[in-house]
């Protein structure tokens, strides 16, 4: 078994995204290489209604998956094969745009008026670039959910973990998509297979992601900031952490417990060609995929 490094810890970047939607982005639109399979991750949590309602009107993909993970609220989706829906709290949207896809993403908050929710860009390899779109709805109720003698619980939404498997399959990127809930002070190891890239995102309470450099997993104060730690992350909202080359994740909770994603996959290692919501291999598709958009001819018809 070897840990794997935490090779970087960052704050998501408030971003202004759609229509004019406040969100924070962890990471996309850098070298794509880093998180390969994963492209982009978008955490649009938000309290204010006025900084959402004005949603991701009519837009394309095409390349890509688009996954959106709703913790409160609702997402109503409408794309333009004519599929209609609405997106509720604990349910996931797996959204294989391929060869090509419109579609409009509006959030709504709840009675509060407020909006929890992340979006995650997965790259298609090349051979499945023009595939015909799918999406596949989870319902929260069919989410297995994995709860460990020490309080730990785990939402696995796609991919194999504590002998439970994911509702959402057929991915080309083998993704694992976990939500874990780790108690306060307690401390947990993850296998995570050595060929794929991982990433975790924390949302909700605070921990210590050990470093291959300290496997030892102290628990280090928020406030030591400054000094020079072997434990990279203190955490905290919104933070992402990337690993390195190992076989497992080792992170203890905080004073008040952690929540974090937990997110790998086999990079594809592709050549990428990417503007806005499409990501080709070259730049010959990508203008070939804007022609189209401007001809009329990006989507096949729904009748
Ligand atoms: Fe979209």
């Amino acid at each position: 078994m070897s840990l794997r490094p935490t090779l970087e810890t960052r704050r998501a970047i408030p971003t202004l995204e759609g229509a004019g939607v406040k969100l924070h982005r962890a990471f996309g639109f850098q070298d794509p290489s880093e998180l390969d399979p994963f492209l982009l991750f978008d955490d649009f949590r938000n309290e204010r209604p006025q900084d959402f309602e004005k949603g991701f009107p009519w837009h394309p993909h095409r390349g890509i998956e688009t996954i959106t993970y709703v913790l409160e609220g609702t997402v109503e989706h409408a794309d333009s094969l004519g599929n209609t829906g609405t997106l509720g709290a604990g349910d996931v949207q797996w959204m294989t745009a391929g060869r090509g896809i419109l579609h409009q993403e509006m959030p709504q908050g709840n009675a509060r008026g407020q909006m929890h929710g992340f979006q995650l860009w997965g790259n298609l390899p090349s051979d499945q670039k023009m595939t015909a779109p799918r999406y596949q709805d989870v319902t929260a109720k069919d989410i297995p959910e994995v709860i460990d003698d020490d309080g730990t619980k785990v939402r696995v939404i796609t991919g194999e973990f504590w002998g439970k498997t994911g509702p959402v399959d057929g991915i080309a990127a083998d993704p694992q998509y976990l939500d874990i809930s780790i108690p306060a002070g307690v401390k947990k190891t993850f296998r995570i297979d050595t060929y794929r890239r991982a990433f975790a995102y924390v949302f909700q309470g605070a921990g210590a992601f050990a470093d291959a450099s300290a496997p030892t997993g102290v628990l280090l104060e928020k406030e030591v900031a400054g000094e020079e730690v072997n434990i990279r992350d203190l955490s905290g909202d919104r933070t992402l952490i990337r690993f390195g080359t190992g076989d497992e994740v080792t992170v203890q909770a905080g004073p008040e417990g952690i929540r974090f994603l937990l997110i790998s996959g086999a990079p594809i290692e592709e050549p990428v060609a990417w503007h806005g919501p499409i990501v080709m291999n070259t730049r010959a598709e990508l203008e070939q995929a804007f022609a189209e958009l401007r001809n009329g001819t990006f989507i096949k018809p729904a009748h």
